[in-house]
Parts: C-alpha cells; structure tokens; sequence
C-alpha cells in the first residue's frame, strides 16, 4: 500500500493508470475509519483493479460553528486497517497543499437538493463537500466511487454535481452499516458519552417505527413522522434537528409516503450532530 500526500505526484500515477486501462475505484474519507467506511472500501477492492482511498478533513464543509477542531482523527490506525483491506494508494494531502494561498473556486450547489435536511441547517456544507469531492476526482481520476447512503443527500447532490459538470465517474452507493444494536456507525459516535451512546439508539428505533406502521399500511407522512418524533422524543437527550419524508430523487417532501420514500432525521445528543436515514 503507497500512501502520497501530494497531489501531483497522486495525479502522476492516475494518469500511468489511465493510460495502462486498468479500472480505478475510489473512496473519498474523512477517516477516523470504521466498518461503515471499510464496507465501502472492501467493495471498491473487489470491483476494481485498483482500490483507493482518501483521507482528509476538509475545511470548506464545516460551518465556522461546527465540530471541524473536535473532528476525531486516527491517521496511523486508519492506515492499519487500509492496509489490511489490501488498498493498494492512500491520498492524504496535507491543507495548505490542497488549498494554496490563492485558491479560490468553489462550487456552489443551488436548487431542491440543497434547500432540505441538512442543506437547511448547513449553510455552504454541500458547496465544500462539492468542491473537495470534485478536486479529488481530479488528482484520482477514478472509475468508480463509492458512497453510503448514510450521507444520503450528500449521495444525492454529488451525483447531480457529476452529471452537471460532466464528469466521467460512476457513483456506487452502498447500504448503512450499523453496530449490533442498529446505531448508524459515525465517526462522531466516539465522542458520545456512555449514556448519550444509550439514547442515541432511539433515532433508528424511531425510523424502524416509521418503517413499521408504513409497512402496515400508513401513508400518510404527517402521520408517520409523528410517531417517529414520539419515538424519538422519549429520550430527552436527544434533540431532533430536523425529521423529513422525502421523495428519493428530488429530496422535496412529501404528503403521501411511497415504496422507496426516504426518512431521513438529524439531531444532537451530547452537543454531537448524528444523522439517519431508512428508505421505505
Ligand atoms: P466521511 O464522513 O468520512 O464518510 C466517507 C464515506 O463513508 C461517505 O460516503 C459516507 O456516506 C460513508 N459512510 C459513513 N458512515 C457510514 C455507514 N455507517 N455506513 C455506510 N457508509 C458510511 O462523507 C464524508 O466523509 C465527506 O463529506 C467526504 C465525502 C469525504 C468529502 O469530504
């Protein structure tokens, strides 16, 4: 496994590989690395000839209020792991070699996909997911990426972003992983105290509700999010920011819940944001 931290010499090989035909895939991480990013690695290894990765913490998504200096980091232990998922290149570019001085073109994202959910509560957030994820796309020049649908509107804007502007990568979106006892595997988890670890379980639980009475035969939204919300309500240390259905595409809301509807809620336990989702 190589791990290059500087662009150029990253881009030097993608285009070696290009030129040799081999397929690329690629994940895109903000590391402290667990099974949810793993799963996203083992099947880029297994679809491509080539298995990379990236690590970096990018400044541009985090609002001047959010957790960025807080954002756990684990560089050699992500490596380990990496390692044993047999990635052949780690990409790690360092801030002031990604953004220089002078930088200074950003994406912007306008429209439904950004108007809901967390674009609602993040300004600019999906603007520095877009400009990172495309600079990276530029240094890989991948094949393939691989996404989780955990991020499921920052699934939804990058695939807009890359038939927008055009760029030749296919996305591959691939289910939540969660722990044992169905929280959402994050890499926020780790600053949860053991009793915010406890209450955090009522966001899926209050899905799987959801889900439940969808599944019997509700489709009224308002309903539906209402027993999700009482759900979720019994924990008073968790504070939903914001609990939605939403149609899977255009991410706008809707009245009347469908097969294939998104649920998707984000909320504070212990001052950390956590985010879910379940698709009806
Ligand atoms: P990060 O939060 O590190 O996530 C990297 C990738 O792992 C994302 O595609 C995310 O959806 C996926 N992922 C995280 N937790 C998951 C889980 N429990 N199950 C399945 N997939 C999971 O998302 C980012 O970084 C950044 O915004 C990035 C795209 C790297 C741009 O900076």
């Amino acid at each position: 496994m190589k791990v290059i931290s500087d662009p150029k010499e990253f881009q030097t090989l993608a285009l070696a590989w290009r030129k040799g035909r081999r397929s690329v895939g690629f994940v895109p991480t903000m590391g402290a690395l667990h099974d949810g990013h793993l799963q996203l690695v083992r099947r880029c290894r297994k679809e491509n000839a080539i298995a990379s990765v990236s690590i970096f913490v990018n400044p541009l998504q985090f609002g001047p209020k959010e957790d960025l200096s807080k954002y756990p980091r684990a560089l050699e232990e992500d490596l380990r792991l990496l390692k044993k998922e047999k990635t052949d290149y780690v990409f790690t570019p360092t801030e002031g070699s990604f953004y220089e001085d002078r930088f200074a073109t950003k994406i912007k994202v306008e429209g439904p996909l950004v108007k809901g959910l967390c674009g609602a509560f993040r300004p600019g957030h999906f603007d520095g997911v877009a400009t990172v994820v495309v600079k990276l796309l530029g240094v890989v020049q991948p094949d393939r990426m691989y996404l989780g649908q955990k991020d499921y509107q920052q699934a939804a804007v990058l695939k807009r972003v890359t038939v927008d502007l055009n760029l030749p990568v296919e996305l591959r979106v691939c289910e939540t992983v969660r722990e044992p006892d169905g929280l959402a595997m994050s890499s926020r988890n780790q600053r949860l105290s053991p009793e915010g670890r406890r209450a955090a379980l009522a966001l899926y639980r209050g899905l799987k509700v959801g889900k439940g009475i969808f599944d019997l035969g509700e489709t009224d939204s308002d309903k539906i999010l209402r027993k999700v919300k009482d759900m979720v309500g019994e924990e008073k240390k968790v504070k939903l920011q914001y609990l939605e259905a939403v149609h899977p595409e255009s991410l706008q809301e809707v009245e009347t819940a469908k097969p294939g509807t998104v649920l998707a809620l984000a909320a504070f336990v212990d001052e950390v944001r956590l985010i879910d989702n379940l698709i009806l």
